[in-house]
């Protein structure tokens, strides 16, 4: 039986969008986790398929410099493009011409090892960190952002968690998914002076249906209440259609591993209209 894995959180207040335009802003949602494997870039692309099958216009920017998003969603095509972290690098070159059609309603701005040079090249420099935000202030033709992140502590989660308005954290149920649950939420509250994303949803992933994960399901919400969504159960629909470049959403619409995403889906939806 893993131990407490952090305080109980409660929700916090809702997203107000953060300019005076008129053309409303994108919400921004930060798909993390220290953990590797947890299955953040596998909710990366499974729930822009379920904001994009009910009409949003979704923006995928992969964050990480092992571009696991990008190589899934563009293959071998994927080497060919300029990512994000060139842009970070030289933010007076905006964002423009990054993005690259990738699904119907998705598009995808590129990950590259730049992210891992910026990082570097950064390390000193106290604003470094706000420069995907500023970046992605200027999206105005999409109604959410999704930012897939790489598992571990640094600048891309740091850039990520400091440009996005809310964090979705999706987890496996073993000790050391907990642990590493906690170190993200530190890492956030560490982060909430500049105004860090707020978390908006724990998703426990990968969930046996035998029971096998109750336990550790019921857990988390001892832990995290109501900040814990519906549980995504493994599936090999998910993993099939992730190795054919699909959501599960049109993979198998009618499985339950789609209505899993599409009820996360529901919580990115209700946080956007809070916001508008
Ligand atoms: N619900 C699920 N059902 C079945 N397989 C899953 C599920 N979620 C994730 N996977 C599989 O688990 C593996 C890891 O998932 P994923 O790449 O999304 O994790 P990640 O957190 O992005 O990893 P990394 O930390 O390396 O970026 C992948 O092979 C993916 O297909
Ligand atoms: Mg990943």
């Amino acid at each position: 039986m893993p131990h407490t894995p952090h305080t109980p959180r409660t929700p916090n207040t809702p997203h107000t969008p953060r300019t005076q335009d008129e053309a409303p802003s994108p919400l921004i949602v930060v798909i993390a986790g220290r953990k590797g494997g947890a299955g953040k870039t596998t909710t990366a692309l499974n729930l822009a398929g379920a904001l994009a099958e009910r009409g949003r216009r979704v923006l995928l920017v992969d964050l990480d410099p092992q571009a696991s998003l990008t190589r899934l969603l563009l293959g071998a095509d994927a080497a060919e493009l300029e990512g994000i972290g060139t842009r970070i690098l030289a933010p007076q070159r905006g964002i423009a011409g990054l993005a690259t059609a990738v699904l119907p309603g998705v598009h995808l701005m590129p990950g590259d090892r730049a992210i891992e040079t910026a990082a570097m090249t950064l390390a000193d420099n106290p604003t470094g960190p706000l420069r995907l935000r500023k970046l992605l202030a200027a999206v105005r033709d999409s109604d959410v952002i999704l930012l897939d992140t790489p598992p571990a502590l640094g600048f891309a989660l740091n850039t990520a968690l400091l440009a996005a308005h809310v964090a979705v954290l999706p987890t496996a149920l073993a000790q050391q998914d907990f642990d590493a649950l906690a170190d993200t939420l530190t890492l956030r509250d560490e982060l909430d002076e500049l105004r860090a994303a707020r978390v908006l949803a724990i998703v426990p992933n990968a969930v046996r249906r035998d029971g096998h994960d109750q336990e550790g399901v019921d857990l988390l919400r001892r832990c995290y209440g109501s900040l814990v969504s519906a549980p995504i159960p493994l599936s090999v629909a998910v993993k099939r259609a992730g190795n054919s470049r699909r959501p599960v959403v049109t993979y198998e619409p009618h499985g339950a591993a789609a209505q899993a995403y599409r009820a996360l889906a529901d919580i990115v939806e209700k946080e956007r209209d809070n916001g508008a």
